[in-house]
């Protein structure tokens, strides 16, 4: 099946943490058709076995598929561990952008050496965060926090309060307190906490969110494979030679 540029983009995630790539997405190329899925019957992924991540992310990509998805992005740092060489095997002619962790940007900032990284169980056992800390932390200490229940806070709306700043001071305040001056966040379902997390770290650590580099990777796909929604008038003047 030939992908055509009006052809819509596919996103997914367990839940609704993905909406923020989805959003950034949308802000650079607001033109473009998107699909969004959330698995959220299967919501958390963040402690699954791969197996099951895997089996979860090709059904997911094979619906979007079926919806004639031109790109898909995994939107979501645990399906992208787990599953995204297992989608590129299988689907070589499409292209997929998966998430990675801000590590690299992070560790070039850092002043202190110290960078803390906030993601779900899965996404830390994964190849790629290893490959990525040796690749890029040879000389910056890398503290690695599981911060499963925000996920469960996000699914339930519960982005301001007590709870939910109880809950982002108990993982944040300890790597302030060993001297991370850049938290990652590698967890689609974190940046919808943000706000909370940059107001708890004010003055003390930046926040990095890799949403806006995954929608301008999504942009330079489709920009290599001509499938770009194109713009107004775009069309008629090819048709007609202008
Ligand atoms: N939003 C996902 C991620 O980026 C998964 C969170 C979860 O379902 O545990 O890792």
């Amino acid at each position: 099946m030939r992908s055509a540029a009006t052809d819509p983009v596919g996103f997914f995630d367990s839940g609704r943490g993905g909406l923020c790539v989805l959003e950034a997405f949308k802000r650079r190329l607001p033109r473009e058709r998107t699909i969004y899925l959330a698995d959220t019957a299967h919501c958390p992924y963040g402690n699954k076995p791969p197996e099951e991540i895997v089996a979860r992310a090709k059904a997911l990509t094979q619906e979007l598929l079926a919806h004639r998805c031109k790109l898909i992005v995994v939107a979501c740092n645990t399906a992208t561990a787990a599953a995204i060489d297992v989608l590129r095997a299988t689907w070589p002619d499409v292209p997929f952008v998966g998430m990675e962790p801000a590590v690299k940007p992070a560790v070039l900032r850092s002043k202190s050496g110290i960078v803390g990284v906030l993601a779900t169980a899965g996404t830390f056992g994964g190849r790629l965060y290893r490959e990525t800390c040796a690749r890029f932390a040879k000389k910056t200490r890398i503290l690695a926090c599981v911060a499963d229940d925000w996920v469960t806070l996000v699914e339930r709306g519960e982005t301001t309060g007590p709870r939910a700043e109880a809950a982002v001071r108990a993982y944040v305040e300890p790597l302030l307190a060993a001297g991370a001056d850049h938290l990652v966040l590698g967890c689609t379902h974190f940046p919808h906490l943000k706000p909370l997390i940059e107001q708890v770290a004010a003055g003390r650590a930046a926040v990095l969110d890799p949403s806006d580099a995954v929608a301008r990777q999504a942009e330079r796909l489709l920009a290599e494979r001509g499938l770009l929604v194109p713009a107004e008038g775009a069309s008629v003047a090819k048709e007609s030679g202008i």
